[in-house]
């Protein structure tokens, strides 16, 4: 079902601090920064050999990380996001096993421009879950 860890997303205050930690401090390659508005978030990649970091950050007081971030002041990880062969058959199978899917359930473009679903962290140990196509 699953075919690798695509990212860890980390959400933060502002981009500033982390893009230059880790674009000037430890030398890392760093995507630019893009908007969502239709999320709320500005966001931006980190590659690694392995895997990638996502960091995001609110830009509207509304915006789901800006809830996240009251609750961690220092900002933190927000979820993990696994890469799946057949995105629409992944969710199926996890719904029929009584895994919830947040919203609708109707994949969305998430920020690598890659269809989307998250899991209910109450049926993932707590954890936020984003399954993302492979295509
Ligand atoms: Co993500």
């Amino acid at each position: 079902m699953i075919l690798k860890i695509s990212h860890i997303a980390i959400a933060v205050k502002d981009l500033n601090q982390p893009v230059n930690f880790y674009k000037n401090i430890l030398k890392c390659d760093v995507t630019k920064p893009h908007k969502y508005p239709n999320h709320g978030i500005e966001c931006c990649f980190v590659h690694f050999q392995n895997i990638n970091i996502e960091l995001m950050s609110p830009i509207t007081p509304n915006s789901p990380i800006s809830f996240f971030l009251k609750k961690n002041y220092y900002g933190g990880i927000h979820h993990i996001c696994f890469t799946v062969e057949n995105l629409l058959s992944v969710r199926d199978k996890l719904i029929s096993k009584g895994i919830e899917v947040i919203g609708d359930g109707v994949p969305q473009i998430g920020s690598r421009d890659k269809k989307i679903i998250f899991l209910r962290p109450k049926f993932c140990q707590g954890t936020l879950i984003e399954l993302e196509s492979d295509k």
